[in-house]
């Protein structure tokens, strides 16, 4: 029986939008992140203007990610990044660490905010010497393109335990804000250590088990020398810090929280950076496979970390935990003190 008109306008309806459906769906999971869809998200005039209240317009997160696509291009001409009002700013955040801290998990969610824009890779401008004696120039060239009313952050953790960074960042801008986002220190050492681990069995090279090196087998008390040791004494960092900058310019972060329950711990960033309250729970979602909050930043694109942020630790002698633990005790107890925030640290 032939087919009416409509039937057949139907029916090619149908076989359309299934193709454009199925083209989307195989496009999100072969290519699974938001990074690699943007193309798609240039069609930001198509999709609807705004989400629900408390959600970030869909428009801002487009428009954001088609900024980003030009750069990663990186070869618009002058002219065309004038049109868009596209520049390059320096930070007015940094988040200076604390390595293992989550740092990239901080970055990443604040990436979320429309107002913000991040540096995709760790710059390591005031940390490396060579890199520093490029110039603030420099380090201009290597911060992402913005629209003048966004703000830029970046994060290079090796910023908060190397010696020279604070006073070269304060000869930058003296009235920068500082994220320091810290975990349990403990916990921080194994993580820490549990990096180095994961490189050298990449290298198919052998290393001493965590007991090993966080103990001097001369003395039998904790290992001082040991750089994850080191790292984890928050407050012998903070104290060099605190000669450059008031404590009042930085913000300290629940790293632990940041994992479990991380929208209030980012809502206080953006109270720290004066941003309008724009991330919501919308935004982050729990991944049971991976174990983590992803992001999503609107119906269709979403994001978990790579598989490197989120290793499994490996078992820790609980009598070796507990002398750590005794011995990061008093450093936490005066960094509760220098900073007004209260962890739940052994
Ligand atoms: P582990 O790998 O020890 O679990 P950094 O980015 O500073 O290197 O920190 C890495 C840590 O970020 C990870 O340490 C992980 O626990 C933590 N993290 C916090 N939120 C995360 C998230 N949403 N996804 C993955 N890792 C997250």
């Amino acid at each position: 029986m032939p087919l009416s008109h409509q039937q057949w306008l139907r029916q090619r309806l149908f076989v359309l939008g299934s193709l454009v459906l199925g083209s989307l769906f195989f496009l999100v999971v072969r290519e699974g992140t938001l990074d690699r869809l943007q193309l798609i998200c240039l069609i930001k005039d198509r999709l609807s203007p705004a989400c629900a209240s408390g959600q970030i317009p869909l428009h801002a997160l487009q428009h954001k990610q088609a900024l980003r696509l030009k750069l990663h291009r990186r070869n618009s001409t002058r002219e065309q990044l004038q049109m868009h009002h596209l520049i390059k700013q320096l930070p007015r955040a940094i988040i200076i660490g604390v390595r293992k801290g989550g740092t990239r998990a901080l970055l990443e969610m604040l990436s979320l905010h429309p107002d913000v824009v991040t540096a995709s890779q760790e710059v390591h401008f005031f940390d490396n010497d060579l890199s520093y004696a490029c110039g603030v120039d420099w380090y201009l060239k290597n911060m992402p393109f913005s629209f003048p009313n966004q703000i830029t952050i970046e994060k290079s953790p090796a910023y908060f335990i190397t010696e020279e960074v604070p006073e070269r960042i304060f000869k930058m801008n003296s009235s920068i804000k500082l994220l320091l986002i810290v975990r349990e220190p403990t916990t921080r050492a194994v993580s820490d250590y549990t990096q180095v681990l994961k490189g050298k069995e990449h290298k198919n090279k052998t290393y001493d088990k965590f007991e090993e090196l966080v103990i001097d087998t001369n003395t039998c008390e904790v290992n001082t020398k040991y750089k994850a040791v080191q790292t984890s004494i928050y407050t012998k960092y903070l104290e060099h810090w605190l000669k450059f900058f008031p404590i009042e310019q930085f913000h300290i972060v629940d790293g632990d929280r940041l994992i479990t329950d991380p929208l209030p711990e980012l809502k206080m960033v953006e109270q720290f950076l004066n941003l309008p309250s724009q991330i919501s729970q919308y935004n982050l979602y729990f991944n049971a496979t991976r174990g983590f909050f992803c992001l999503r930043f609107n119906f269709m694109f979403n994001k978990c970390l790579v598989g490197s942020k989120g290793r499994i630790h490996p078992n820790v002698n609980p009598s070796i935990k507990a002398k750590l633990e005794r011995f990061f005790h008093p450093f936490n107890q005066k960094f509760y003190q220098i900073t007004g925030r209260t962890f739940n640290w052994p």
